[in-house]
């Protein structure tokens, strides 16, 4: 780390307390920030965790509603059963607050009443929809109404999900409000923006010139933002659940979630100093320049994290910024998308309940596979082959057998290592360099490559007792095992420090039978951790196996779930009007080869193929870059419609035609393709 930090706030997003975490949120922010975290500690860093629950929001109102409970209850129940799954997980935070907190709420309204008195936020009145009887503004996606299209009676304010068409509540016929069903009417309303635009060219420079070290997933991200040009946003919402505008006339609004959470952040780390002198005042952890502050988050916070709380940060004139903000991608389950309001997803408590005292089973899957460049998949079969073929088979297997040699040879007494032979020193010199490369990794928030390398210790200690075969040795050259042994508990206490940031409890565990009094980062690389003559306790299993029944159980589990999605979700589309043949033969759908296919700049939706259709070479623009990417398509073949007229987007792309694609019941995207090879330009009929 930069010499010229003297200490370091680390935050880990709030989820909102809508419903448990899940192993997506786990590898996506909570792992790598506590990987993150131990180790800066164990380096003797000055160092705090702030974490907490986001309680405000739509999210909490809409969980509430279908539960049938008050939006006080829903946070609570939340808040609790998150906060005691990460402390039973080993999340080590310093602090685990929630931002209906009194402290937050003085601040976070503080904060806005700041900005507000020194002229950083503008007023905008607009036209929103508005309930007269229950006196509500509505959010799009709360407004029903008549689709403009295909007329059915029930799209969404932004999207008609009979006909596809991507909607915005002004086009509705006779909106209404989703929930009551009462008729809805234009009314004004005011509302504080962050004139963003404003901070364009200060934001460009400080991240796009500054923080080129920035992960390339969060550095492209906030570049397309920028590009794309920032406009004021909205920082107030016309809602009951949320912190009051401290503002006059402003009855019936709130702060917006997103303007309120980050500041949590801040209030979490007032409470935790306020109860805790020794750490300093709140405001050296946010004030002063000497500290280092580094956001974890998911990719979906980027743009809250990198420009819109660096921007009321700014606007403030009294805060850091951050450093840096490490942001994984998405983790899928099984290959699907996990949901929190499709209940798709391996809950942490249900996962702490379901496999108990499994804590680093997960952590090491979840780093293994952690999401660092680009979205990752979890499934349960690779849960079980990692834990079991690395951390038992490997891990798990070395340290015991170094320790019940250990028992059996020597009553568990440490023997002395007698003089060492060639291959002892080459093993013993793989651990000189571990300690640099650990911390190199781990300072730059490669925790997926850190683990590795600590799993590779683990490997080498394996292939020596393996090599070695004391047991074979002991017959021969008894004075020789003394010495294989102490090496191998050497390795051990290695694994067991460099093994600890990532995973705690078998640390832990592996300390205690090495009865060492403590671990410490510093000694990472040495050979003479463990004295000569010292007792050692029975040892236990570090890791067992996880059986075939296990796994079967939680993979039922998914199915279950998904099934009972689809059960109560689908239904088939109505039946377009009817058409005549001859109507139908008018269009021309054919089979095409598609040779290149690549990404819009700027249009993240779009993907652009270049097809070959037997005649010349087209191009049609698709809007599915969401669902494929785009070499999975090259070479495939598609059915497209090759006499629509063409279309030209914003950008000057003109789409000659149009890709045939089914969509699935789980709003899923999927490109229609021909059993046999046939020759591109084939038609279809
Ligand atoms: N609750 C948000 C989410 O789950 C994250 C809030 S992070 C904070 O996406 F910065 F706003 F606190
Ligand atoms: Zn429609």
């Amino acid at each position: 780390m930069d010499k010229k930090f003297k200490r370091t706030t680390v935050t880990a997003a709030l989820p909102y307390a809508n419903g448990p975490v899940h192993i997506g949120h786990l590898a996506g922010v909570y792992v790598p920030s506590d990987i993150y975290v131990r180790y800066l500690r164990l380096k003797g860093r000055d160092v705090i965790f702030v974490g907490g629950s986001d309680e405000h929001g739509v999210p909490v109102t809409i969980r509430a509603r279908k539960e049938g409970i008050s939006v006080q209850e829903v946070v609570d129940r939340y808040h609790s059963l998150i906060k005691d799954s990460f402390q039973r997980f080993g999340i080590s935070f310093d602090i685990y607050s929630r931002t209906t907190s009194r402290t937050h709420h003085r601040l976070a309204s503080d904060f806005f009443r700041h900005l507000y008195d020194n002229g950083k936020l503008t007023e905008q009145v607009s036209e929103q929809f508005y309930d007269e009887q229950t006196g509500h503004f509505l959010t799009d996606r709360n407004i029903r109404g008549e689709c403009p299209r295909c007329h059915n009676h029930e799209a969404y304010g932004d999207q008609c999900e009979s006909c596809g068409a991507t909607l915005s509540p002004e086009e509705l016929i006779n909106p209404y409000n989703a929930e009551t069903g009462n008729p809805l009417v234009k009314r004004e309303t005011k509302h504080w923006y962050l004139p963003l635009d404003q901070y364009q060219p200060w934001l460009e420079r400080w991240i796009l010139q500054e923080h080129k070290e920035w992960r390339p997933n969060v550095y492209g991200q906030c570049k397309s933002w920028l590009d794309g040009g920032l406009r004021p946003r909205a920082v107030t919402r016309d809602l009951d659940w949320g912190i009051p505008v401290p503002v006059e006339g402003a009855d019936g609004k709130v702060l917006y979630v997103w303007f309120d959470a980050p500041i949590g952040y801040i209030s979490n780390t007032k409470e935790l100093c306020d109860a805790h002198p020794e750490l300093g005042s709140w405001e050296q952890w946010w004030k002063d320049p000497e500290t280092r502050l580094v956001h974890f988050i998911g990719k979906d916070n980027i743009v809250f994290h990198c420009i819109v709380f660096p921007a009321m940060l700014k606007a403030h004139g009294d805060y850091i910024l951050p450093d840096n903000v490490p942001s994984n991608e998405f983790l899928n389950l099984e290959g699907n998308k996990i949901s929190t309001s499709r209940n798709y997803a391996v809950w942490l408590n249900e996962y702490l309940d379901e496999l108990p005292d499994r804590q680093d089973e997960l952590r090491y899957v979840l780093t293994a596979n952690a999401p660092e460049t680009k979205d990752n998949d979890f499934t349960w079969a690779d849960f079980q082959a990692r834990c079991n073929n690395e951390l038992v088979a490997v891990y798990g297997n070395f340290v015991n057998r170094a320790l019940q040699l250990t028992q059996k040879y020597y009553e568990g007494v440490v023997p002395a290592c007698g003089v060492l032979t060639d291959y002892d020193r080459e093993t013993l010199a793989e651990f000189r360099g571990v300690k640099e490369r650990l911390e190199d990794l781990l300072e730059n928030f490669k925790f997926r490559e850190a683990q590795k390398e600590a799993m590779n210790l683990a490997r080498i200690g394996n292939k020596y007792i393996a090599d070695m075969e004391p047991w074979k040795v002991v017959k021969t050259d008894p004075e020789r095992v003394k010495t294989i042994i102490n090496v191998s508990l050497q390795i051990t206490a290695n694994l067991a420090i460099a093994f600890q940031p990532f995973l705690p409890f078998s640390s832990e565990r592996l300390r205690c039978m090495l009865a060492l009094e403590r671990l410490e980062w510093e000694s990472l690389g040495r050979t003479d951790l463990i004295a000569t003559g010292a007792q050692l306790p029975k040892p236990e299993l570090l890791f067992s196996k996880i059986e075939d029944e296990t796994i079967q159980c939680q993979v039922d589990k998914l199915a279950a779930t998904i099934k009972a999605n689809e059960e109560a979700n689908y239904q088939a589309a109505p039946i377009k009007e009817t058409v005549s043949f001859d109507d139908f033969q008018k269009l021309d759908i054919r089979v095409g080869t598609v040779l290149e296919c690549e990404r819009v700049p700027k249009m993240k939706k779009l993907l652009k193929f270049k097809i070959a259709d037997g005649l010349k070479n087209r191009t049609i623009v698709s809007g599915i870059a969401q669902w494929y990417e785009p070499e999975q398509l090259v070479g495939k073949q598609v059915l497209f419609i090759a006499n629509l007229a063409p279309r030209e987007f914003k950008n000057g792309l003109v789409s000659e035609g149009m890709i045939l694609s089914a969509e699935n019941n789980d709003g899923t995207i999927s490109v229609t393709t021909t059993e046999h090879e046939v020759k591109p330009g084939s038609q279809v009929g």
